[in-house]
């Protein structure tokens, strides 16, 4: 029977420029597209689960057609609870080949009616990872080229969040309270440690 939806999952930790044009693309093969974020229970994430779906949600929000959601547990199980049988993913790389070809047998195993489709990634797009621009963004490194501007623009605030975070906690590390280390400077000598 041909299908009318399909689902995209993912961790989106964040949504990428990558992840953007295998939902569009996605969205014009199929009537409806239900891009599914992962409350992934094998990843810790930068994001909430509520922070990736409010950027899926801004950035995906002039295609008419994609409905963002979040999900626990097996795909398959979300899948056939929407009455779908495709799962969309996107194929950057030959190592995602390895990888999503072993995730797309054990779906078909858990749920046989189930089918895989595979977009290959744009080539301009196929090195990015979540990961790398959460590293270069942690880095202050020139991200805009690789995420939608509402997603730099958390990134960097989160950045900014993290390293505040870090910089107050180190402050009083070396064993002494925070009222030694000021006690310290007050008297000008280093606290002792
Ligand atoms: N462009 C850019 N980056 C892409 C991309 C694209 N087109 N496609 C994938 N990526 C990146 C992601 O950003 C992510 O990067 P990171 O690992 O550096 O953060 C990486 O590739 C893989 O991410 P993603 O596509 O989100 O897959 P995932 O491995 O995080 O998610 C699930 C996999 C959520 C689909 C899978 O774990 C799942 O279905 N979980 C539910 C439980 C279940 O059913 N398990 C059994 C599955 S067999």
């Amino acid at each position: 029977m041909p299908q009318r939806l399909a689902v995209y999952p993912g961790t989106f930790d964040p949504v990428t420029n990558g992840h953007l044009d295998v939902i569009r693309r996605g969205a014009e093969l199929f009537e409806e597209l239900v891009v599914a974020c992962a409350v992934n229970i094998t990843k810790q994430p930068l994001f909430s689960v509520q922070e990736r779906l409010d950027m899926l949600r801004e950035v995906t929000a002039g295609l008419s057609n994609v409905r963002v959601t979040s999900f626990g547990g097996m795909v398959v199980d979300f899948v056939q609870s929407l009455g779908g049988r495709v799962i969309l993913r996107g194929l950057r790389t030959f190592s995602d080949y390895e990888s999503e070809v072993q995730m797309a047998y054990a779906n078909r195993t858990f749920a046989p009616g189930v089918e895989t489709l595979f977009i290959c990634a744009n080539l301009e797009e196929s090195f990015i990872s979540s990961r790398l621009i959460r590293e270069a963004a942690a880095l202050d490194g020139d991200i805009r080229r690789f995420v939608p501007s509402a997603v730099a623009r958390r990134l960097r605030a989160k950045s900014a969040a993290l390293k505040a975070d870090v910089a107050l906690h180190s402050k009083g590390k070396g064993g002494g309270s925070e009222g030694d280390h000021q006690r310290g400077r007050a008297s000008g000598r280093r606290p002792r440690r």
